[in-house]
């Protein structure tokens, strides 16, 4: 079943409960939580504290998608306050495999996201220990960016790589995610589809409704 994950990061922070507890409402299964810290993405978002503020809004998968230097130094944290998946970026990672398997030790299902012009060789060793590749369709930083088209191409060798090896490792796929754009990824073989500003940038819960419905047919 493809999955829809409403990335917080364009929710109105004055309300976040609710935006939350709107688009879960609305059938989002994942909550896309976007963490950057000012150094490996441009911006600064929010961190541990707003994690944890949230997470008794509802029992649905945290999806955390740290866009952070050397990870590690948090990855505890970030399982204490309650996050069901953590993503870290490869290129942020000097250690990638020590990386996957600290948060496997926590009990937490890992990622790993890769920026758009980073090859899928970085995954060639260690996919078979990894439960979600996370494919950045946009640089990351910004929500409201334009998907860029190469991505899909990228999204179909992922989808083959993981078929020839018989895995069950998920794709998901981040940012410029529209109803437009969503047929084209879902297409190429993506699992899990995250969207910030098409869906926060109007009525949460009617926008979450629409892509589910779009979803189901695939
Ligand atoms: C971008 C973040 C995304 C962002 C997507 O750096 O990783 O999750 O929220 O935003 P949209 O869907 O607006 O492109
Ligand atoms: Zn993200």
């Amino acid at each position: 079943m493809k999955i829809l994950a409403p990335s917080i990061l364009s929710a109105d922070f004055k309300k976040l409960g609710e935006e939350i507890a709107a688009v879960v409402d609305a059938g989002a299964q994942y909550i896309h939580i976007d963490v950057m810290d000012g150094i490996f993405v441009p911006s600064i978002s929010f961190g541990m504290p707003v994690i944890k503020a949230v997470r008794d809004v509802t029992d649905k998968v945290f999806d955390v998608h740290l866009m952070i230097s050397e990870p590690d130094r948090y990855i505890g944290d970030f399982a204490a306050c309650g996050a069901d998946i953590i993503t870290v970026h490869a290129e942020a990672c000097l250690h990638l495999d020590r990386t996957v398997e600290f948060i496997h030790s926590l009990g937490k299902k890992a990622g790993v996201a890769l920026n758009p012009a980073t090859g899928l060789g970085v995954l060639d060793y260690v996919l078979e220990k990894v439960d979600m590749v996370l494919l950045m369709s946009v640089n990351p930083g910004f929500g409201g960016q334009k998907y860029i088209p190469y991505c899909t191409q990228k999204i179909r060798q992922m989808r083959k790589m993981i078929e020839e090896r018989g895995l069950n490792t998920r794709i998901e796929v981040d940012g410029g995610i529209n109803l437009s754009t969503a047929e084209e990824v879902l297409e190429a073989g993506a699992d899990i589809l995250v969207a910030g500003s098409a869906v926060f940038g109007g009525e949460p819960a009617r926008r979450t409704a629409e892509f589910v419905d779009l979803m189901r047919k695939y």
